[in-house]
């Protein structure tokens, strides 16, 4: 069994009371902070610690706390991100639901290392079943003195809020986050100024992800040397998964980082293996949003070593033959999945989400839709194929937020690794015209 550190109580029955919760250690990390660490020696250990935001983009924690601006004379704030609403991606709601004062712990031990007085957790507009959950959680933290004024009798105080989003994907981009929790459209903001510097109500803000703030009473409690020693290089911890699509036990899974894929796919403590008895064709790893990889590359650099769950060896070989761990959303796809049905759903998804600021993201990702729909529909041309390469490319890297990127790359992608399924719907229409369609054949069969 590996190393557990968010979900090594998840089964104990009613661990979103309170009482259960300290049962099992919980809030140590709030009364060893406040009562015998400075705020820097919490961002010290967060540093020695290697985390790395679990968000997608895995910037290191302890050098992002330190960005924040000092004496502006301005308050500053930490705002946790729980809009989690990457196709694929389900592991915070899981964490928010079963064990909400995790959260909530992190949260006052974060705020505390970053002097803030009052903090939000910005919560996905649809997770109304664990808006109550969390709400509970808080007040029975003020109740116990963990929250509020002069927290267990130090001179360090702090207000919890929750904010609920109106369910934009869009909103979990930081910046737009902001501007939401602010009353605003959530529109991305042209950066820099990084929230840092200029975040919510223009004050010093850091934003991050559930799971890397619940990760932090860990680290408090064990020190930033023992959580460095879990995980390889630098991918240090554990990580949680969601792991969906045609696998033998969706689900959300605590990994240790440096797992085989192999294993995380095949072996029981994990997925189980591939429903039905059927063969791998092809694995999202990092959420909707990350390049899809063949079954082949996915188990295997092109260096031929195996391929592990690190933010490392997953991007081995750039986008030619690597992908990322991302938001840790791994959707796993087998023989019979259609790669071209799958990336228009996502596509539309991402036309559907766009903020519209930007000309090739809100332009070029309704163009993808509509082309690929047409491939699918048994509609397409040769040349369809190589327009979509272009669009990608001229998305890519042209936006004020990592969306259009993350619209880009699944397309780009799938045509990269099964450009000969596309070319299969193009000159087998007949074929391809109905939903379920047949399996498409291998490149060898086709
Ligand atoms: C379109 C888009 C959606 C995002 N959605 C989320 C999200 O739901 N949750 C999240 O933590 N980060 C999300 N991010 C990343 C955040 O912008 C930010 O990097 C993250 O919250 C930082 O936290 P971390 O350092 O703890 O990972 C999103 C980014 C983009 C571009
Ligand atoms: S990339 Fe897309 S979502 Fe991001 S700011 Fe531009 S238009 Fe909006």
């Amino acid at each position: 069994m590996s190393k557990k550190i968010l979900l090594e109580h998840i089964a104990t029955p009613n661990l979103t009371n309170i009482d259960v919760y300290m049962g099992t250690g919980g809030y140590k990390s709030v009364e060893k902070a406040v009562k015998t660490m400075t705020p820097d020696e919490v961002t010290e250990e967060v540093k020695k610690s290697g985390l790395r935001g679990r968000g997608g983009a895995g910037f290191p924690t302890g050098m992002k706390w330190s960005f924040l601006a000092k004496n502006t004379g301005k308050p500053s704030y930490l705002v946790c991100n729980a809009d989690e609403s990457e196709p694929g991606t389900f592991k915070d709601r899981y964490l928010m639901e079963h064990n909400p004062h995790s959260l909530i712990e992190g949260m006052i031990t974060s705020s505390y290392a970053l002097g803030a007085n009052t903090s939000y957790i910005y919560m996905r507009g649809e997770f109304t079943w664990i808006f109550p959950i969390l709400e509970k959680a808080i007040d029975e933290a003020y109740s116990k003195g963990f929250l509020g004024k002069n927290i267990l009798g130090s001179d360090y105080s702090l207000d919890l809020y929750m904010h609920p989003g109106g369910g934009a994907y869009i909103c979990g981009e930081e910046t737009a986050l902001l501007e939401s929790l602010e009353g605003k459209r959530g529109n991305p903001r042209i950066k820099p100024p990084f929230p840092a510097v200029w975040g919510l109500y223009g004050c010093p803000t850091v934003v991050n992800n559930v799971e890397t703030i619940a990760d932090v009473p860990w680290i408090v409690n064990h020190g930033g040397d023992e959580f460095a020693k879990i995980g390889i290089g630098r991918s240090t911890g554990t990580k949680l998964i969601s792991a969906c699509g045609n696998i033998n036990k969706p689900g959300v899974y605590e990994i240790e980082l440096g797992l085989p894929v192999e294993e995380f796919i095949f072996s029981d403590e994990y997925c189980g293996g591939i429903a039905g008895g059927k063969k791998m064709k092809a694995v999202v790893a990092g959420g909707s949003s990350v390049p899809i990889l063949p079954a082949e590359l996915i188990l295997k650099t092109a260096k031929g070593e195996p391929r592990l769950m690190t933010y490392e060896s997953l991007s081995d070989g750039g986008f030619a033959t690597g992908t990322m761990l991302g938001s840790g959303g791994f959707i796993v796809f087998d023989e019979n999945a259609c790669i071209v049905r799958n990336t228009w759903n996502f596509t539309q998804f991402y036309h559907h989400e766009s903020c519209g600021q930007c000309s090739p993201c809100r332009e070029g990702t309704g163009w993808m839709e509509k082309v690929l729909h047409r491939i699918e529909n048994g509609h397409g041309n040769m040349r369809d194929i190589d327009l979509l390469v272009d669009v990608a490319r001229k998305i890519e890297g042209n936006t004020i937020c990592p969306l259009g990127d993350a619209a880009a790359w699944p397309v780009a992608s799938a045509i990269r690794h099964f450009r000969h399924e596309f070319e299969y719907h193009i000159l087998h229409p007949d074929k391809v015209k109905d939903r379920n369609h047949a399996p498409v054949p291998t490149l060898q069969e086709a």
